[in-house]
């Protein structure tokens, strides 16, 4: 059985009440439990990790290498400039699929700009808590295509 493991940044703890009009009224929590369903449809084993902080989101990737097969990411306003998380991303070898609930492109121009983007396998971003699910979706996708691949 497959187990993947979602990392929450800084600020996502908030989801349903901070800023909704960009970010949505569903809860943290509700969104979270979407998440497991989702992923239970697949048959994997999913958890859950938030952090506001940096450096535990390095050390719970760092521990998710060996633990998990794949990671998805929102790291929120880290992903703009945590040159640390990116490293860390690069460091491992599982697949992390990176997520944003909003377009990061279509808003502030600091937010435009992915340092994580090129150490992960992708990047979804602009559908909500879509984006969540459709992270579930390639990682599903990408092991059904490197089964086949090998
Ligand atoms: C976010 C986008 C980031 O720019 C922002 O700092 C967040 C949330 C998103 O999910 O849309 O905290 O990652």
């Amino acid at each position: 059985m497959k187990k993947i493991l979602v990392i929450h940044g800084p600020n996502l703890n908030l989801l349903g009440e901070r800023e909704p009009g960009v970010y949505g009224t569903d809860t943290f929590e509700s969104i979270n439990n979407e998440i497991i369903a989702h992923a239970v449809k697949y048959g994997f084993n999913c958890e859950v990790f938030q952090s506001n902080h940096e450096g535990e989101i390095i050390d719970t990737l760092h521990l998710a290498r060996k633990k998990y097969d794949g990671v998805i990411l929102n790291a929120g306003a880290y992903t703009h400039y945590s040159y640390a998380i990116r490293d860390a991303i690069a460091a491992i070898k599982i697949p992390v699929i990176e997520v944003h609930l909003s377009n990061i492109h279509a808003r502030d121009e600091f937010r435009n700009k992915s340092v994580i983007a090129p150490v992960c396998k992708g990047q979804i971003s602009g559908f909500g808590k879509y984006s969540y699910l459709m992270a579930v979706d390639a990682l599903y996708y990408n092991w059904k295509e490197s089964d086949v691949n090998e």
